[in-house]
């Protein structure tokens, strides 16, 4: 079954819960598709898991292109929601739907997501008035780590809070299918999926949240230059690769593989 907008609108109302992942390529995507995953989502996190980058900020539209229209490949039934990089759509409203149209016919997704709240509604407004769903981005925005002053927990006191709770109404009224709350307080997390009727998507947001996205990566062990607080690893990955890196090297070097087994004779 295709998953869709519409869908997860019907999953909000119906309290069954929304699971959603990263992927950034064609044998990934397809391997979480089979799995029955509803979302996928081309992150600009690519930057950092699949570039090596500190933050998101260098992050092409290029690049969101190249990584989308690989991952689309493997997916036949998720709902595939593309990223816009920083700096994609903050310059103008025609930018920004500009841009979110190459996401889109150049990648084969069907959806984008973007960072922001009320500064962000004339470009939710348009592009969504372009036929094209926008996902919303808010609490910590990676985009936003200098003007942050790093990667912290977003709306702890009451002011900022209530600020937050304002971005999820603004970008709802704006036209958003769903809402992207990334590290903010269980509580707030709660109040803003009662106060909105879309659902939400949370990443350290707790579990009120209509649904839940991790970063494969995060979630398989695969990235451990640093571990957030809300990752569960379901998989220590890079031990099973090294281990078998080496076994690898190891057998090739005492000459154990190739046997004939692999050989053509
Ligand atoms: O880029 C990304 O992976 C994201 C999710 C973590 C929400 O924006
Ligand atoms: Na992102």
């Amino acid at each position: 079954m295709k998953h869709t907008v519409a869908e997860f609108q019907k999953m909000k109302e119906s309290g069954q819960k929304i699971a959603m992942l990263t992927a950034y390529d064609y044998s990934t995507a397809k391997v979480m598709d089979e799995a029955g995953i509803h979302g996928i989502l081309v992150g600009d996190s690519l930057g950092m898991v699949m570039l090596g980058y500190e933050n998101t900020l260098s992050v092409t539209m290029e690049d969101m292109i190249h990584h989308g229209r690989a991952a689309a490949r493997g997916v036949k039934e998720a709902l595939l929601v593309i990223d816009m990089p920083f700096m994609s759509y903050e310059t103008s409203v025609r930018d920004a739907v500009i841009n979110a149209g190459r996401l889109i016919k150049e990648t084969g997704g069907h959806a984008v997501k973007l960072e922001g709240g009320a500064e962000v509604c004339p470009q939710i407004k348009a592009i969504t008035a372009a036929k094209i769903p926008v996902m919303a981005h808010i609490g910590m925005t990676p985009q936003a780590v200098h003007a942050f002053g790093g990667f912290k927990v977003q709306g702890k006191e009451k002011e900022a809070a209530a600020k937050i709770l304002e971005a999820a109404k603004s970008v709802e009224e704006a036209g958003a299918f769903a809402i992207v709350l990334e590290c903010v307080p269980e509580a707030l997390g709660k109040a803003i999926t009662k106060a909105v009727s879309v659902p939400t998507i949370g990443i350290g947001a707790g579990a009120a949240c209509d649904g839940q996205i991790l970063v494969f990566q995060d979630m398989l062990g695969m990235y451990n230059d640093f571990k957030p607080k809300f990752v569960k690893q379901y998989a220590s990955l890079s031990d099973t690769m090294k281990s078998a890196y080496q076994t690898y090297i190891r057998e090739v070097q005492e000459q154990v593989f190739p046997s004939s087994e692999f050989s053509f004779l």
